[in-house]
């Protein structure tokens, strides 16, 4: 496939800091915005198992949500996975249709996948160490809609920026999705048990939260013009990410 018609793409390679062990995790996101057919890169990237399920998606817009997720996933994996034919990885589904790797013998790596418009991420990671990734677009017609899931403790959060009080409540939203999907449990529960305890801002566009609930994990959440993405994590990692992160999104 011409090169020049494949999606644009930002990889970054996170040392997640866990006492004096540093783990490596892979994260890729691919941009939907150039001349690229969808059918070429299928026939370019899926595997067998990859294409049968992608040959039953019938809307446009999941096919590309679809396509995008698993070539950045595959990207995220080549190197983690020493596997530089796309083909040579799939990504399957979970019975809570949690993405799943599957590369022949070698094992030991998960992936987190989002998407929203022309975006997709990935973070793949050593399966010991779980995370889940959410990437939501900044919509003020989605406004009343979080808010009406948010708790009171998160509106007064929201409230407390009039300014910027949009992307704090699609950070709230996008923190919880990225929780649900290191738990695998999705939004298919009642979302209270999502619920946040504390959400600070630290720096401009960037929060940290914890959870009543799940102690053991914590968010970090990045908001740019268009997007906000977060990172749910276990409570004691630590990573650098990469400079300018916001403008990415
Ligand atoms: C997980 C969920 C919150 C994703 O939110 P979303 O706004 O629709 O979409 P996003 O783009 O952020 O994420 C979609 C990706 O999340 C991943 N995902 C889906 N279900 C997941 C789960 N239970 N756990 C972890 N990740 C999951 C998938 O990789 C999916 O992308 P893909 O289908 O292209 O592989 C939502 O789909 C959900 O609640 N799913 C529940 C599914 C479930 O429980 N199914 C049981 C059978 S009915």
């Amino acid at each position: 496939m011409d090169p020049s018609k494949l999606p644009r793409t930002f990889s970054h390679s996170l040392c997640i800091q866990r006492g004096e062990t540093c783990l490596t995790a892979m994260l890729v996101m691919a941009f939907e915005d150039g001349p690229g057919s969808l059918t070429e890169l299928a026939a370019e990237f899926l595997g067998p198992l990859e294409t049968a399920y992608f040959s039953t998606l019938r809307s446009e817009r999941r096919q590309k949500s679809y396509l995008l997720g698993r070539y950045a996933a595959k990207l995220a994996l080549r190197e983690p996975l020493s596997e530089p034919n796309p083909k040579g990885v799939e990504i399957l589904k979970g019975v809570f249709e949690q993405p799943i790797v599957h590369s022949g013998g070698k094992a030991g790596w998960g992936v987190t996948i989002s998407h929203s418009d022309s975006l997709a991420v990935c973070l793949a990671f050593p399966a010991g160490h779980p995370f889940g990734v959410d990437v939501e677009r900044i919509d003020q017609a989605r406004q009343e809609t979080i808010l009406s899931q948010l708790s009171p403790q998160e509106i007064a959060w929201v409230e407390s920026d009039p300014t910027d009080g949009q992307r704090v409540a699609t950070a709230l939203w996008a923190s919880k999705e990225a929780l649900s999907k290191v738990l695998t449990t999705g939004l298919m529960t009642p979302l209270h048990i999502y619920n946040l305890s504390d959400f600070s801002r630290i720096d401009s566009g960037i929060w940290e939260g914890w959870f009543q609930n799940f102690g053991q994990y914590k968010v970090r959440v990045w908001a740019g013009a268009s997007y906000v993405f977060s990172i749910a994590m276990p409570k004691r990692s630590v990573f650098e990410p990469p400079a300018n992160f916001c403008a990415l999104l």
